[in-house]
């Protein structure tokens, strides 16, 4: 039997976005070989009921537990708000979300401030993180603000320009205006535009304001519970990457090298 430490990390997204949590995920923990599944056809998962997120969320973990994972990340903001206790009620090893990793980096940071929470229709509907910011903080207030487009925006690679530039004015003028000066990119998608959110933000404010990545908070917490559980890979070469798809656009490996960081040389299609 595969010694468990071996086994690959299973991380799963609604599409390409989690792509910025596996290039933390690498930096961080160089060693560890990755199986990640991207589920192209059916995204977003952002605007769709949280019963339909809760059946799409455990056909991808699934597929993940099917292949052998020793655990599984969920690279997505929507299934952490929504589905994370369905998946750790039906499936039988570690589930590690976005939310209170970003949750616990923004507090860290707000020293007093507002926390500003952008996200998917589905996340801020399910107030994730209002509820596990109160956990950390009595202290922090947090707003929320919804901002579906930048999902197609970075799916597309639409990354600059006019466009991104007002859509992130129009969604972080309330949370500015409301003197949230620590933004929290509760999606994985949105880091891809993160450029022309902290340049957006920053002008609105008047002030530097403090912009959270969920990936590098992601990172260090699971190579925390590795090293706590001793699944942690054995020092050895850089781990392996394998990418999943359920759709395949032509324009595919531009974009997810984009997100990634490097070039993604094993990607195959699936069906769930
Ligand atoms: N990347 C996903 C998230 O973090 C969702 C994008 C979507 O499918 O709507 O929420």
């Amino acid at each position: 039997m595969t010694e468990l430490r071996a086994l690959p990390l299973g991380v799963f997204d609604s599409g390409l976005g989690g792509l910025t949590v596996v290039r933390a995920l690498r930096e961080a923990l160089p060693e560890e070989s990755i199986l990640y599944l991207g589920d192209t056809a059916r995204v977003p998962y952002g605007t769709r009921s949280a019963e339909t997120v809760v059946r799409y969320a455990l056909s991808c973990a699934k597929v993940l537990v099917a292949r052998g994972v020793k655990a599984i990340v969920v690279a997505c903001g929507t299934v952490s708000a929504v589905a994370i206790e369905a998946l750790r009620v039906e499936l039988d090893l570690p589930v590690l979300g976005v939310i209170e990793p970003s949750a616990r980096a923004a507090v860290e940071r707000c020293g007093g401030r507002r926390i500003g929470v952008l996200g998917t229709p589905g996340t801020v509907a399910s107030g994730a993180y209002p509820r596990t910011i109160v956990t950390l903080s009595t202290r922090a207030e947090v707003v929320q603000q919804a901002a579906p487009l930048f999902v197609p925006l970075a799916e597309e690679g639409w990354l600059d320009g006019e466009v991104p530039t007002l859509a992130a004015r129009r969604y972080l003028a309330p949370l500015i205006a409301s003197g949230a000066r620590v933004v929290v990119l509760g999606c994985t998608h949105y880091p891809l535009l993160a450029p022309v959110i902290q340049a957006e933000a920053d002008r609105l404010a008047g002030e530097p304001v403090a912009v959270i990545d969920t990936g590098a908070a992601v990172a260090r917490e699971v190579g925390r519970f590795l090293e706590e559980r001793g699944r942690r890979a054995p020092p050895g070469p850089r781990g392996a990457l394998e990418v999943r798809v359920t759709d395949l656009p032509k324009s595919f490996a531009e974009v997810a090298s984009r997100f990634l960081g490097e070039p993604v040389h094993d990607v195959r299609q699936i069906d769930l």
